[in-house]
């Protein structure tokens, strides 16, 4: 954060309205400093409290963490049991921040999978923050992007059969709402760290026209200038949606 404050340099009118965030590289932070992986999950937790709050201060309307994907249940048992605790942690320490600060926790992915007390936590701070409107912040756990979808058609084909929905009125919209993002605006820019230049599965439906943003950075290394250097970079970025410069500026050769 500069003396001139969290936006200082930065367009509000041309502001992400959600920004997906993959963190990537806790592992490699913690090698670099001869420490087990775990110490780079404890290090990445707190680069997550930087970015909540930067982005709470700088009016995003929602923040999505790629946090444990659905293929992050192979790696050790002992790293996905410490993950684990870290999150029941996590949540029990900044539930009370999050009721300060008008932020609504959510979760998407396969959360009956995760250990009850983890669960619990993640539900009870879902239950506990529900009403509140300053920013929707979404952890990803037990997450993958094509199980999302699959699960979305099994919903959809249970309630055609149930007579709840005509396979004739399944448009994108009809489909957005049946997967675990229903009710959130799709991603306007998506940032990766790490060097790693994939999406692992993360968000495939709601990226389809997202502003995509790679950065070698670690995770545990990121802070309020990285975050804030990516929205610049969406600023300058011209989002077309498949029409033509002309079209989206009016003619008149600028970004809108
Ligand atoms: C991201 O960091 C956190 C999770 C996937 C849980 P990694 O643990 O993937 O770190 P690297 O990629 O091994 O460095
Ligand atoms: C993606 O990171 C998942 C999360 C950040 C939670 P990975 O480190 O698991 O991704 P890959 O395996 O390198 O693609
Ligand atoms: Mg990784």
């Amino acid at each position: 954060m500069t003396e001139d404050g969290p936006t200082a340099g930065l367009d509000p009118a041309r502001l992400p309205r959600h920004i997906a965030i993959i963190m990537d590289g806790n592992g490699r932070w913690a090698r670099k400093r001869f420490l087990p992986r775990i110490a780079g999950h404890r290090a990445g937790v707190k680069a997550v409290d930087r970015v909540v709050t930067y982005c709470r201060k700088i009016g995003v309307e929602a923040l999505t963490l790629y946090s444990f994907s659905s293929e992050n249940w192979k790696r050790p048992a002992d790293e996905v049991g410490a993950l684990m605790n870290i999150l029941k942690e996590y949540l029990e320490r900044e539930l009370e921040r999050m009721l300060r600060e008008d932020i609504r926790f959510n979760a998407i992915g396969t959360l009956d999978t995760l250990p009850a007390f983890a669960r619990e936590a993640v539900l009870g701070a879902m239950e506990r923050t529900r009403d509140n409107k300053g920013m929707v912040f979404t952890l990803a756990l037990s997450y993958g992007s094509r199980d999302e979808m699959v699960r979305a058609a099994r919903n959809m084909a249970r309630a055609v059969k149930e007579g709840r929905l005509e396979p004739e009125s399944i448009n994108e919209d009809t489909f957005s709402t049946y997967l675990d993002t229903a009710g959130l605006p799709d991603p306007d820019l998506l940032i990766r760290t790490s060097g790693e230049l994939r999406l692992s599965n993360f968000l495939l439906w709601q990226t389809a026209y997202t502003e995509l943003f790679f950065t070698d950075k670690l995770w545990p290394d990121i802070g309020d200038d990285d975050v804030a250097e990516a929205i610049a970079a969406f600023g300058k970025r011209e989002r077309r949606f498949g029409k033509t410069t002309e079209q989206v500026t009016g003619g008149k050769g600028q970004v809108p």
